[in-house]
């Protein structure tokens, strides 16, 4: 929505008046940042060289990637190669200009004038900027991040920071922004005997008396930690997608980061053991459970730039996948399905199975993981719901349990395997979310079945008179419980609402390049009405996982941080007063404009 996105026109107007009183190198005198090429505040290219003498890396100057196919009828660049790879979620990480859902590239003036540049450049549409940063920092070492911190403070300039661009929110973009783009920040060490910093050694874990530990730099993805830990004989939990191309250590573990493996080993946050960031004083600061104690149990939210997260790691062990696919004949089959599998999953995550789960009336998907079993066990724990499938759909449906000596083994043959057309990448987005407690899922399920599967029908039915906006109004069930359940809802700053939810829930729209601006907001109200759907069951006061949400939050405190909200804000006045790294709907952002830009007067 408009208000959700950078009023230009109002900051420069505004800016240009409190600027030229207060002088404009002076960080946060200014009620707004300061925007690339404002002449009124805007640092000279002298500035810029002067930053760039202190860099170990030239600055860039990120464009759109589908730039390369304008002008249409004379590419720029290499248009077929951004054409095989436009879809890929790895080849657009390594572009500095890009983001994983295009739309985010994007940028919607007030007056509905959108400056894009589409991979589609025979649309008519001239390519634009948009909401790409148009310069930054190639950072390869703290000192380069903390280079750019004070530059950025010393000239009031709003910051981006940026691993894989992969974020929901396009909370790694901005119009006008100088951007630290950590994706280069490579390095992985294994250490067998860490020791987290102010600690002792006789820390013990799993009956060791020494931490076997992954140590990632802030632009490692998780197919590069996947391969780093199976090198080691190791197993370490996080994020799933075509190619494993989201960021091991940057916005993924700052949300809580969920995985197959969550509900057996736990979220993100509670494998993480130690990080490093630089703060907005410049500070290369260690945090964990002994030293910046606070600002280690504040992982939900954005307090400096993370340069390294270490994890805990765990055995391998032989995991069973497990699979069903069914098409549903009638909406009978669809409620008796649906509701049995909401209802049943809280008793496979108590044995610390993970998976995800898609479903709309036509169709249900299931695809999971069953750890540290049997295979005769697994068959055994899955058998009712296989049987009550079957009969319902009459031997039609497909369902599989296939055995792999490791999670590293399913992970490369089945869950990260495609570079992720179908997954959306390469596609505009936006999500509406929330956690599901165990309660309702067990006490309700035929409520909740019913509602979800509703919605396909009936907001779906609306949209298809415009051309079917929507890739898919179906449902995806991320399974929560086990061990995230497991653990003291107040030992990290973590939304409390992840420890009591059996599943996450989220809805998607999307709509195709090119779209005019009414057509893109009736997809974003849509979005919003399946967000009410899902206020509606979970109730007033329900809790979201900040990283696959809504950007149309009315009570983001609540929905992403819950009762801890207070005590981050807090921590967050102490590391990050003056807000150079808050973001959309992220702690603090209550003291600014929608767009991150001005602070409210
Ligand atoms: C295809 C796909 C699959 C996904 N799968 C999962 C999944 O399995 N589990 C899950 O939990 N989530 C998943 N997500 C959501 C994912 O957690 C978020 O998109 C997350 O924001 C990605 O973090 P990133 O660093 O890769 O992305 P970015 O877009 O680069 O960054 C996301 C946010 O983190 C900030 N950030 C990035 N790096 C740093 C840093 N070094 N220091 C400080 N801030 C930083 C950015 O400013 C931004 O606010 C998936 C997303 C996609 C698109
Ligand atoms: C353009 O990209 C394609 C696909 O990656 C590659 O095969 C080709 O060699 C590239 N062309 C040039 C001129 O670099
Ligand atoms: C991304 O960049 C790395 C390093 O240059 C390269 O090895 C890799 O192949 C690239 N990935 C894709 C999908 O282009
Ligand atoms: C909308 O506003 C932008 C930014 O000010 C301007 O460049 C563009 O020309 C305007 N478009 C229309 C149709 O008025
Ligand atoms: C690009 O847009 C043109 C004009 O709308 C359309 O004819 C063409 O099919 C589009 N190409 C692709 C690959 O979608
Ligand atoms: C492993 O960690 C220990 C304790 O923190 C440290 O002394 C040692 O140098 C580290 N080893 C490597 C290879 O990094
Ligand atoms: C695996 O299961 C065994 C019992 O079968 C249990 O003792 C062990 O703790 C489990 N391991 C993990 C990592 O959960
Ligand atoms: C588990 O079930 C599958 C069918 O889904 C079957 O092929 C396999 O033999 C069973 N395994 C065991 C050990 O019972
Ligand atoms: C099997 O399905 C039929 C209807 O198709 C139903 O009457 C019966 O109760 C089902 N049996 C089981 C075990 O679910
Ligand atoms: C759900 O059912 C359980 C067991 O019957 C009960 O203890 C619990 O209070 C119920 N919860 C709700 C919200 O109704
Ligand atoms: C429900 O969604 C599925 C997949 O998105 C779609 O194929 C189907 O047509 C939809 N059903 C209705 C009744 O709109």
């Amino acid at each position: 929505m408009v208000s959700k996105l950078v009023n230009f026109l109002a900051r420069v107007l505004t800016l240009g008046s409190i600027s030229s009183v207060l002088g404009t190198n002076d960080a946060f005198r200014s009620k707004c940042r300061c925007l690339y090429a404002d002449p009124s505040c805007w640092p000279s290219d002298a500035e810029f060289n002067s930053l760039t003498s202190k860099l170990s890396q030239p600055l860039i100057y990120p464009i759109p990637p589908e730039s390369a196919c304008y002008p249409a009828s004379n590419p720029s660049g290499n248009c077929t190669e951004v054409t095989l790879n436009a879809f890929d979620g790895n080849w657009r990480s390594n572009q500095s200009g890009s983001m994983q859902a295009p739309n985010y590239e994007t940028f919607i003036f007030p007056n509905g004038s959108i400056s894009a540049c589409f991979l589609n450049a025979t649309l008519g549409v001239p390519c634009q900027q948009g909401n790409v940063p148009p310069v930054g920092v190639d950072a390869r070492t703290p000192e380069d991040i903390q280079a750019a911190v004070a530059f950025a403070t010393k000239w009031n300039l709003k910051v981006v920071v940026k691993s894989t661009g992969h974020d929901y929110l396009g909370r790694s973009a901005g119009r006008g922004s100088f951007l630290i783009w950590t994706h280069n920040m490579k390095t992985i060490s294994y250490n067998a005997s860490f020791v987290p910093e102010g600690g002792s050694s006789d820390v013990t874990y799993n009956g060791k008396s020494f931490l076997l530990a992954l140590t990632l730099g802030a632009g490692v993805q998780w197919h590069e930690a996947y391969d780093a830990a199976e090198a080691n004989g190791r197993v370490v939990v996080g994020g799933i997608a075509p190619g494993g191309s989201v960021g091991a250590a940057g916005g993924w573990i700052q949300g809580g980061g969920h995985s197959i493996l969550s509900p057996h080993f736990g979220l993100g946050v509670d494998n993480a053991i130690q990080f490093t960031i630089v703060t907005s004083a410049g500070f290369h600061l260690t945090a964990n459970a002994y030293t910046h104690a606070d600002l280690f149990w504040a992982w939900g939210g954005t307090y400096g730039v993370l340069t390294s997260v270490t994890y805990k790691t765990h055995p391998k062990e032989p995991v069973i996948f497990i699979a069903v696919q069914t098409a549903f004949s009638s909406p009978a089959i669809a409620q008796s399905i649906v509701s049995n599998f909401i209802s049943f999953h809280p008793s496979l995550t108590d044995l610390g199975w993970g998976g995800y789960a898609f479903f709309s009336s036509s169709s249900f998907t299931f695809a999971g993981l069953a750890p540290n079993t049997s295979w005769a066990d697994a068959n055994a724990t899955i058998k009712p719901f296989f049987d009550l499938v079957a009969n319902a759909t009459s031997g039609t449906a497909i369902e599989t349990t296939i055995p792999f000596d490791s999670f590293y083994s399913l992970y490369t043959a089945v869950l990260g395997a495609g570079t992720g057309q179908s997954d959306g990448i390469g596609e505009n987005v936006e999500l509406a979310s929330r956690l599901f407690p165990r309660d309702l899922v067990e006490n309700d399920s035929e409520r909740v079945a019913e509602t979800l599967l509703s919605v396909n029908n009936t907001v779906l039915y609306q949209l298809s008179l415009k051309n079917s906006l929507f890739l898919s109004a179906s449902p995806n069930l991320v399974i929560a419980g086990g061990a995230v359940s497991q653990v003291d809802p107040d030992s990290t700053g973590l939304n409390p609402a992840w420890r009591k939810a059996a599943a996450h829930i989220v809805f998607g729209g999307s709509w195709p390049q090119g779209s005019t601006v009414s057509d893109i907001r009736l997809v974003q109200n849509t979005v919003k009405g399946y967000l009410s759907v899902l206020e509606d069951l979970v109730g007033p006061g329900g809790g979201a996982y900040f990283n696959e949400a809504s950007l149309y939050e009315q009570h983001f405190e609540q929905t992403f941080f819950g009762d801890h909200y207070s005590k981050l804000q807090s921590i967050k006045n102490a590391y990050d007063p003056t807000g150079l790294f808050v973001v959309v709907e992220g702690v603090g952002s209550e003291k600014w404009d929608n767009s991150v830009t001005c602070l409210h007067v």
